[in-house]
């Protein structure tokens, strides 16, 4: 047996993350963990283990398994991107702007990913057709496995930004949201080891300016919103005056910040005003 204050005061990762590790080791809460105060030799070599992966720079949540974005507890792994809170800040806007949804109300999300903003959405709106895409095959898969073990059923199809969607959503979104690739190539060196070596290229790297992708969506983005939907999608904190450009000339449109006072939110309305 090893005591496990011994095992936490291990130098390596900071506490919280230590204690995280130490319940995915054991699969004991915490409170069990601290009440017993010891864990077995196969459970401190697996925690140990946990810890050097986490050292080599692998995603505590790709550790851990899951990952909670607003409502809804998600499976991630090295398919997708690890759903992040600034996105989670999008969802929450996203909703207050929607407001309430009935059977005929659209909500598209683009570049789903695990298929975070899709699938909180529809947990939020569940009379509403939700329709989700993504050029990657591992990541729609994984979005398909996240709507079944939530019960909540999405749309989920493959391909190009708005190639996949059936005709008969045009014009007809009510809530367009997307967290599309806005990293430049060259600055994809640069990022934190356990962005660049743990989440897939393509979720992260648009092209050579970094605002390919965030471009295509603007050209298609009015045909498929319906008058008086909304768009909410992230951009890059460099990217506010491109982003109003693109979008500025049909929809009405300004720029949020995050949490951290970085301007990372578009949110955009057509035929109507978006913001006050
Ligand atoms: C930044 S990740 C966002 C994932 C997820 N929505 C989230 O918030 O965590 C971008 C996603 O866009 C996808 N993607 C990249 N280019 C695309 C394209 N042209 N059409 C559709 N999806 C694309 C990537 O595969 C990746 O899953």
């Amino acid at each position: 047996m090893t005591v496990i204050s011994q095992l936490l005061n291990e130098p390596g990762v900071p506490p919280h993350e230590a204690k995280r590790l130490l319940t995915v080791a054991t699969g004991r809460s915490l409170r069990e963990l601290l009440a017993d105060d010891e864990v077995g030799t196969e459970e401190a070599q697996r925690y140990l283990g946990l810890v050097r992966q986490r050292l080599a720079g692998v995603p505590l949540q790709h550790l851990e398994g899951t990952v909670q974005f607003g409502p809804v507890e998600l499976r991630t792994d090295g398919r997708a991107l690890v759903p992040r809170p600034e996105t989670e800040r999008l969802w929450e806007q996203a909703v207050d702007a929607l407001g309430e949804a009935g059977p005929g109300t659209v909500i598209v999300d683009l570049c789903t990913g695990s298929g975070n903003l899709a699938l909180a959405l529809k947990h939020r709106f569940p009379p509403a057709g939700v329709y989700a895409t993504d050029l990657s095959a591992g990541a729609i898969a994984l979005a398909e496995e996240n709507s079944r073990a939530l019960g909540l059923d999405v749309t989920f199809l493959q391909g190009d930004l708005f190639a996949p969607l059936p005709a008969g959503l045009y014009e007809r979104v009510d809530l367009l949201v997307a967290n599309p690739p806005y990293v430049a190539d060259s600055e994809f060196g640069g990022l934190p080891i356990d962005v660049r070596d743990h989440d897939p290229r393509q979720a992260l790297v648009a092209g050579p300016r970094g605002d390919e992708v965030l471009e295509r969506i603007a050209q298609d983005a009015y045909w498929w919103m319906g008058t008086g939907g909304w768009l909410f999608c992230e951009i890059g904190e460099t990217q506010s005056e491109r982003a109003l450009g693109l979008f500025g000339s049909y929809l009405d449109v300004e720029v949020r910040s995050d949490l951290a006072g970085r301007p990372r939110i578009l949110v955009g309305r057509k035929g109507g005003r978006c913001c006050v």
